[in-house]
């Protein structure tokens, strides 16, 4: 414990999808602590089995809290506030974090503060880089969401755009299940496609000659598909996953990429952060760079522990509520999606 005494020490939970993860946040800056565990369980079946997901948080998450606890040097009685993840994801998972923080709360006699998932992976930056210049650009790239937002100022959002299909990790891990490879897909992606050619398949960069931000990665999909029918049923050759790793990768990067400049050219932003795991992709990091430098524009990068899912980013968005006063109520709910969140998209 340091001599000065914290003004504020927040206890983040996250279980909206198969990552448990628990922080305790000093001050809102400093994560004291911070602990990730994602369920295994998953790659068993090629995907997130929402049932196992419930019963793994509610297995890991007690003991989380008191290793983080521990790991922190913090006295649950020296806890400010706890933040949870309320909104959106698995509605099971959701409520097995909310139950836990609300009895953990009044146990303690301490504010429970709902986050909102999305908005947290908007910010999620800061706790690496400190505070934006306002107002910028953020993109979520993650399983379930693909959004491009304009971040006016904290709590203060315009949704430019979103995908109108598959999210990017989805097509990721769709594209990875059809090429034979494990789940998740995009980190052997990542890998595989450093050694293929980009150039070996012509798949199309879906929606980038039309106007706005919204993205559509189901028909790139189906060109990967129609490409590999030539070639039968996994297991290929690893020359041929390699290309179609390569050709897919930099059809999703270069949409991506001009996107999200066409959304920073048009709010005037001095900065663009990113948020979800395919944030943690090493092509789309690098050309992001890329045509950020050429712009001028600050790129704001989690390191990819706090790109993919995790309790940093709910307990710095608890703590920025928690000092504008604003906690939940015993009303406070899980909800599945982002729309039903109560979450102002702008
Ligand atoms: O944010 P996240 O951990 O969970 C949510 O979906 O909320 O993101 C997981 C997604 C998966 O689809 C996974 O395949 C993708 O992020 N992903 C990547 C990489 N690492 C994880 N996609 C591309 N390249 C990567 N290196
Ligand atoms: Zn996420």
């Amino acid at each position: 414990m340091s001599a000065r005494r914290p003004e504020s020490l927040v206890l983040g939970i996250e279980t909206s999808c198969d990552d448990t993860s628990v922080a305790v946040l000093e001050d809102g800056v400093t994560l004291r602590a911070h602990l990730i565990a994602a369920q295994d369980v998953h790659k068993l079946y090629g995907g997130i089995v929402p049932e196992l997901a419930s019963r793994a948080h509610l297995e890991l998450l007690p003991r989380m809290v008191k290793s983080a606890l521990g790991e922190a040097n913090v006295e649950p009685a020296e806890l400010t506030a706890i933040a949870v993840t309320h909104a959106p994801g698995l509605v099971g998972s959701l409520v097995v974090g909310l139950a836990f923080a609300k009895a953990y709360g009044a146990a303690l006699g301490i504010p429970v503060i709902g986050v909102n998932h999305i908005e947290a992976h908007l910010h999620s930056a800061t706790l690496e880089h400190g505070e934006p210049p306002y107002p910028h650009v953020a993109l979520i790239v993650s399983g379930g969401h693909t959004e491009l937002v304009e971040v006016k100022a904290f709590g203060e959002y315009r949704w430019m755009g979103a995908t109108l299909d598959d999210a990017a990790g989805e097509a990721y891990d769709k594209v990875a299940k059809r090429l034979g490879l494990g789940f998740p897909g995009g980190p052997v992606i990542d890998r595989m496609a450093a050694n293929g050619r980009a150039e070996a398949f012509a798949f199309p960069r879906p929606m980038l000659d039309r106007p706005g931000f919204d993205f559509s990665f189901s028909g790139l999909k189906t060109a990967v598909g129609t490409a590999l029918k030539p070639h039968g049923e996994p297991p290929y050759p690893d020359a041929l996953i390699a290309d179609v790793a390569a050709s897919f990768q930099a059809a999703v990067v270069e949409t991506v990429v001009a996107k999200s400049m066409r959304a920073v050219d048009e709010v005037g932003a001095k900065a663009l952060s990113l948020g979800g795991g395919v944030a943690c992709n090493r092509a789309l990091r690098a050309a992001l760079a890329t045509a950020c430098e050429r712009r001028g524009v600050a790129l704001r990068i989690p390191s990819p522990r706090l790109c993919a899912d995790n309790a940093g980013m709910i307990a710095l968005v608890g703590a920025k509520r928690l000092a504008r006063g604003e906690v939940s109520g015993p009303e406070l709910d899980a909800f599945a999606s982002l729309e039903a969140s109560g979450l102002d998209l702008g």
